[in-house]
């Protein structure tokens, strides 16, 4: 499908604005797209309890599922120090991975971004091969 690759990376970018992070000042921001052309942002959301903290590319995953959308084309993900000055890449955790592989078929995309001109692509299978997904409970 078409897509605005900048305009997704600045999508990504700007929600590190919205990132709850006092403990860390690591700001996550994340642009999820569905294969309706629909975008969900995610942000970073840490607890003082520190495991209900919950990551960029979760929030925008289960801000879609809730809202019925299931079918998804790529996610770009961008993070860095708060003040950082530039952004490194920002791999997503394995829990993230392991929720992106419930909905996602083996070449969604996972960018990761450093800039609107700077970014990766991987695909779902090289990020987490021999994984347990649905598969092996539906058959
Ligand atoms: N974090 C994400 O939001 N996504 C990732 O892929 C890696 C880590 C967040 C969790 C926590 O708020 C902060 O980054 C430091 O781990």
């Amino acid at each position: 499908m078409e897509y605005d690759i900048k305009e997704l990376i600045r999508t990504a970018l700007s929600m590190r604005k919205m990132s709850y992070t006092p403990y860390s000042h690591f700001n996550v921001g994340a642009a999820l797209l569905s294969k309706d052309g629909r975008v969900f942002t995610g942000c970073n959301i840490e607890n003082a309890s520190y495991t209900p903290t919950n990551c960029a590319e979760r929030t925008a995953f289960f801000k879609a599922v809730s809202e019925g959308v299931k079918d998804f084309e790529l996610i770009v993900i961008t993070g860095g120090k708060e003040d950082a000055k530039e952004l490194d890449y920002c791999p997503p955790c394995g829990v993230c991975r392991q929720v992106m592989s419930e909905f996602c078929d083996d070449s969604f995309k996972i960018i990761l971004a450093k800039s609107e001109t700077e970014y990766k692509t991987y695909s779902l299978d090289e990020s987490l091969p021999l994984r347990f997904s649905p598969k092996n409970l539906l058959g």
